[in-house]
């Protein structure tokens, strides 16, 4: 544990799990071997994918951030009746803390537990929510979600609350979001819950405009992964000989993100030569949209039951608090 100074408030801890993330090749390599060829898209998020990113959840297309951001502050207080208060508020990939905010002042955590990769983003978020909130005991921890972060830190006691908001859950497969959904359950216990933000399944042309915006942005968030791509692994992708390619697949009720290859080429990735046929599709992206419905099965499936959905009037955009089930 290495407790960093520089936060120099005392409602604000920072303890250094030195989450390894050195596996970055292999993971790229292994997901250029597949047929079609896909990259995980945990590679967006460098600097410039995360700038872009926050870019994209401000552009007139983009509902999800706005919409969920409405629905928390609307229902912050019907929220805390749910989740009770003073308990402890565990966010994972909590990035710069944003959303979180919205709920402090009606849940009154007894302590925020922010978790995410980077240290120096993390430490400084955590820092400035510290400082916003001054009554808030923030326990930020460095480490890998999915690893044995709690065998190395302490949360004080109260009832455990994980937030995960944004949608983030879209990412994964139906099958890979039951299975993470249904780890929680050690972690939150018996009388614990998660607060989970969910899009919804809506119009096409509403779904396709919002990754398919008029001013490019997401685009370029697209593309990026490939500069991203080229820094860890010392790749040569050139960015302009690949093009955007969003749109729906209504079979699988998901967003599809892919970067077409204009041309037959050759890529050479990490030492390894990559052949890319004309028009051959990399696939980047997968956003799952679900309905109230087909949510609460998936919950259901990882042992936890919907007590209470959220939505705007436009039905958009979904929060869901879950609780345990069996044990
Ligand atoms: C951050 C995964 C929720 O799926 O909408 C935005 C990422 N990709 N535009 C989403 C994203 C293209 C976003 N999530």
């Amino acid at each position: 544990m290495k407790l960093v100074a520089e936060a120099e408030l005392d409602n604000v801890s920072f303890e250094d799990l030195q989450p390894t993330q050195d596996d970055s090749l292999a993971d790229i390599l292994k997901g250029l071997a597949c047929s079609p060829k896909q990259i995980n898209p945990r590679f967006f998020y460098d600097a410039r994918g995360s700038e872009l990113f926050e870019n994209i959840t401000q552009l007139p297309e983009y509902y999800p951030t706005r919409t969920e951001a409405a629905i928390l502050q609307n229902n912050a207080e019907d929220i805390a009746s749910l989740t009770g208060r003073h308990g402890v508020l565990i966010e994972p990939g909590s990035g710069n803390c944003e959303k979180v905010r919205l709920l402090l002042d009606a849940l009154r955590p007894s302590a925020y537990v922010p978790l995410d990769i980077s240290p120096e983003f993390l430490s400084a978020s955590a820092g400035e929510l510290g400082k916003e909130f001054s009554w808030l005991n923030v326990q930020a921890v460095c480490a890998d979600f999915s690893g044995p972060w709690q065998d190395h830190t302490e949360l004080p006691s109260g009832k455990r609350v994980v937030f995960y908001p944004g949608s983030t859950i879209g990412n994964m497969s139906p099958m890979r979001a039951s299975r993470f959904l249904s780890g929680l359950r050690p972690l939150i216990g018996p009388g614990g819950g998660v607060l989970v933000g969910v899009d919804l399944q809506k119009s096409e042309r509403v779904l396709n405009a919002a990754y398919n915006d008029a001013q490019g942005v997401t685009a370029a968030f697209n593309l990026n992964i490939l500069n991203a791509v080229n820094a860890l692994t010392d790749a040569n992708f050139k960015l302009d000989m690949f093009s955007h390619h969003a749109f729906y697949n209504s079979d699988q009720a998901r967003i599809e993100m892919h970067l077409v290859s204009k041309a037959e080429q050759v890529v050479n990735v990490g030492g390894r030569a990559v052949l890319f046929a004309d028009g051959e599709s990399l696939h980047t992206e997968n956003s799952y949209k679900y309905s109230l419905e087909s949510f609460a099965e998936l919950a259901a499936a990882a042992g936890l039951k919907v007590q209470r959905s959220w939505c705007d009037d436009d039905q958009f955009f979904s929060v869901h608090y879950l609780g345990v089930t069996g044990w």
